[in-house]
């Protein structure tokens, strides 16, 4: 099981091999932790992701990393759900986005691997229960990735996923 360790700060400053980014379907960037990643990487980041599109929520695709590298090395894009409530399946989709974003990093045979708290910010998921699916997922996940690292950009969405651990 990887090591999981929960920080507060920006992903874009994390040195590990991959960082994922919640992206939407089209992968051309947006705002949020998305727009931050585009923003480091550069304009290649959205050329690339377009040449994956669409990625549809609850799937994860890799592309390089171009200006977030070089210690970082992959960017893996993944589209959790908008938040409706949560009576159509919202916290299967996010579970999955970690169980797949995994997955990839793995494919990648990336060592570590650095989260930002998929689905909480535009698309509006509760931060509290996103932090429990995020934890019980990764805990739950048979991957090769030794270290996890869960990013948290503000203070409630850290004391929530302190709370996980
Ligand atoms: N580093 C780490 N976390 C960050 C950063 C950053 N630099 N910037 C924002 N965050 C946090 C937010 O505070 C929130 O807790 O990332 C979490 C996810 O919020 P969003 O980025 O709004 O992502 P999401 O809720 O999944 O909405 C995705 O927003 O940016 C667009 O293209 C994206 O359409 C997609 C939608």
């Amino acid at each position: 099981m990887a090591e999981i360790q929960v920080v507060r700060g920006d992903i874009t400053d994390e040195q590990v091999d991959a960082v994922v980014t919640a992206a939407n379907e089209s992968l051309l960037g947006g705002g949020g932790v998305d727009g931050a990643i585009h923003r480091a990487a550069g304009p290649e980041l959205a050329k690339a992701g377009a040449a994956q599109a669409p990625c549809p929520p609850g799937d994860a695709v890799a592309t390089p990393s171009f200006g977030l590298g070089p210690r970082i090395r992959h960017v893996i894009h993944t589209v959790g759900p908008v938040w409706e409530g949560g009576g159509h399946g919202e916290a299967d989709v996010l579970a999955r986005c970690y169980r797949r974003s995994l997955e990839v990093a793995d494919d990648l045979r990336a060592g570590s691997i650095a989260f930002p708290a998929i689905a909480t910010g535009i698309y509006g998921f509760p931060s509290d229960e996103a932090a429990r699916i995020a934890m019980s997922t990764i805990r739950a996940a048979h991957t090769q990735v030794q270290l996890v690292r869960l990013v948290a950009f503000d203070e409630e969405t850290y004391r929530h996923l302190k709370a996980q651990e």
